[in-house]
């Protein structure tokens, strides 16, 4: 996601922000900016889309006077495409606040219109400027005789604003002598030094100057100066909280990776927030309805939309499978799914109120790009589900949904698979509401989906036992992966990551089509992973169970918790808890992941690169 550093302090404060900006990089940024406030008190500001090279390219021909306090930033784009007014430090009507932000501000929107109601002049996209504005009006309307703390205090009032989730650093040069910094949901550490303190989002951008530092907690606000610091509470009071000093013991490598031996585990350790993070805002229980802000401008077409093709590839594809049942089932609007490679080379035939919905992590996949040029060749409304803001695919569907999974830096697409599932599900609700899907049934899906996070959690936990399966399957000659129904894409998804992580030759399958040939492989070295949750189609899935078993194939099950039925078959079982069957796949590919993960990791491979793959296949 994006990274935060601030330092404050006696030393030239801009290589100390451009360092700690590099040490952030790892993370997935598209553009970054800087600003430092002089010893006159002018506020220098820098901002650049692409590298913190182009950043540091451009500081190089600026004259900044000596300055020893800044903040700076590096964004993943979340409200607006990458571009240099989008890219933070934002700023209010009079560039006297700077504010550098991760997360997401849920209700930005009521409070932009608000404030321009108020006669406040934006210039970004983004949810954060709202923050410098707000941030603006409360100072002003703040005790000026509030003893030097008007900013931390009109911060604090902003923040009380506030739906949603962030990690804030605010430098003004109206108090040039002090960053005020604040954290719900999304992390942030001040860095304790001698005479200089440093905040960041992240202890690799801290390291290099000091190991100790403080982990702030969710409702935590900061007044940081050059000689101390302050912890009060956002809420109540505003009351002084105890802090703890922490040595930081990890070397950079790990911290890049949060403690965790490859950006793959880190991912899937993620999906929890990141189911939260893709339904953040989204989710109207009340009404039982999805609210999906880029689509909203389209939603009468959509009304009328009769069937729909999905182009997507590889894990994407998977997803998209997925959506197809979720949609026919709760939507009622005949859907198919493409490979997006496929798609253009066959001709397609388009009636009228087609729409062609493109799933894609990077956005930049070159097939299913073709995909949607050709779609639009034809007249097609085209829309897409994507994880980089401001992609190709992005700009070429022109509306659609952006994933909020942040940066996925391991090959192996892992938590923003689960996203995609998670917007499937979100869409599905959409569509279905605008048919004939009651009110009711649109809670059940989200209240289903709220009770995501809390179940991978659960299901995280019981890594160990996982291992321990790896352990035992590591040295297979191949496997058999197997689904019904909803879960038939998930054999495929199990089949990509044991191909693709742990070079397996892996067959995957919808169960039913294992008689027609591929039974032939059963053997007692040849094992076969059967995805069968206590669902509709359960008892079919067994049956395919029993004829494995019948010809001596070791079977590795995955069933609903509490379902001892299957321990006649197999002792090598993971649970899963009970859900909505249109969800389940969520959470079955969850030991699905820590399954591959651990069995390439004891094979020696290289895990977030594995050999002859890139992350985005850009060429077709
Ligand atoms: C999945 O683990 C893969 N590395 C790959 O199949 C990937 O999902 C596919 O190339 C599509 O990428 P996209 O989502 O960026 O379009």
């Amino acid at each position: 996601m994006c990274g935060i550093v601030g330092y404050i302090g006696k030393r030239e404060v801009t290589p100390i922000l451009v360092n700690g900006l590099k040490r952030l990089e790892y993370r997935g940024y598209d553009s970054a900016g800087i600003v430092v406030i002089d010893k006159k008190g002018t506020g220098h500001l820098a901002r650049e889309v692409g590298k913190v090279a182009m950043l540091e390219k451009a500081l190089a021909k600026s004259n900044w006077g000596t300055a020893s306090i800044g903040i700076a930033h590096t964004r993943w784009a979340t409200h607006g495409v990458p571009s240099e007014r989008n890219a933070h430090p934002q700023s209010d009507c009079t560039s006297s606040f700077w504010v550098v932000h991760n997360g997401i501000v849920e209700n930005y929107k009521d409070l932009k219109d608000a404030l321009i109601a108020e006669g406040h002049k934006f210039i970004s996209d983004t949810d954060t400027e709202v923050i410098a504005h707000l941030i603006e009006k409360f100072y002003h309307l703040a005790d000026s005789k509030a003893n030097g703390h008007r900013l931390v205090n009109a911060v604090r009032q902003t923040l009380r604003q506030i739906k949603g989730t962030y990690g804030i650093a605010v430098v003004s040069k109206l108090e040039p002598d002090k960053i005020i910094a604040a954290r719900n949901s999304s992390p942030l550490i001040l860095g304790i030094g001698t005479d200089e303190n440093l905040v960041a989002s992240d202890a690799s951008a801290v390291i290099s100057h000091t190991k100790n530092v403080i982990y702030l907690n969710d409702g935590e606000i900061a007044e940081v100066r050059g000689d101390g610091f302050r912890i009060e509470t956002v809420g109540g009071d505003g009351e002084e909280t105890k802090a703890k000093v922490e040595e930081i013991e990890w070397d950079m490598e790990k911290i890049e990776k949060g403690g965790h031996e490859h950006f793959m585990h880190k991912e899937i350790f993620e999906i929890p927030e990141v189911i939260e993070n893709s339904m953040r805002g989204r989710l109207i229980l009340e009404e039982g309805r999805a609210k999906l802000g880029g689509i909203e401008d389209v939603k009468e077409k959509l009304r009328e939309v009769k069937r729909i093709i999905i182009a997507a590839c590889g894990t994407a594809n998977a997803a998209a499978r997925v959506a197809e049942y979720m949609i026919e089932e709760y939507a009622g609007v005949p859907t198919e799914v493409d490979i997006a490679s496929e798609f253009r080379y066959r001709k397609p035939v388009f009636t009228e109120h087609n729409l062609l919905l493109a799933i894609s992590q990077s956005g930049e996949t070159a097939d299913t790009l073709a995909a949607i040029k050709e779609a639009k060749e034809k007249g097609v409304m085209t829309m897409g589900i994507v994880n980089v803001v401001g992609s190709s695919i992005a700009r070429e569907t022109g509306v659609g949904i952006y994933n909020h999974a942040g940066p996925e830096i391991s090959v192996a697409s892992t938590k923003a698979f689960i996203s995609q599932l998670v917007l499937s599900a979100l869409f599905t609700v959409f569509l279905g509401r605008q048919r004939d899907m009651s009110i009711v049934m649109g809670q059940r899906i989200g209240e289903a989906l709220k009770e995501l996070p809390g179940m991978v959690r659960r299901l995280l936990a019981d890594e160990p036992h996982i291992i321990e399966l790896a352990k035992k399957y590591k040295d297979t000659r191949g496997m058999l992966t197997l689904g019904r129904k909803y879960n038939a894409p998930i054999a495929t998804e199990a089949a990509i990551k044991l191909k693709e992580l742990c070079y397996l030759p892996v067959i995957d399958l919808p169960a039913g089509e294992m008689k027609h040939g591929t039974i032939a492989l059963i053997a007692p070295d040849f094992p076969s992973l059967v995805i069968a949750p206590e669902d509709s189609v359960y008892e079919k899935t067994k049956s395919t169970i029993e004829q494995i078993k019948a010809r001596g194939g070791p079977i590795i099950a995955i069933t609903t918790e509490g379902n001892t039925e299957l321990e006649r078959f197999t002792k090598d079982i993971m649970y899963i808890p009970k859900t909505l069957e249109m969800l389940t796949p969520i959470l079955a590919t969850i030991p699905i992941y820590l399954f591959a993960y651990h069995i390439a990791r004891l094979r020696g491979h290289d895990i977030d690169k594995p050999r002859n793959l890139a992350k985005s296949v850009t060429v077709e």
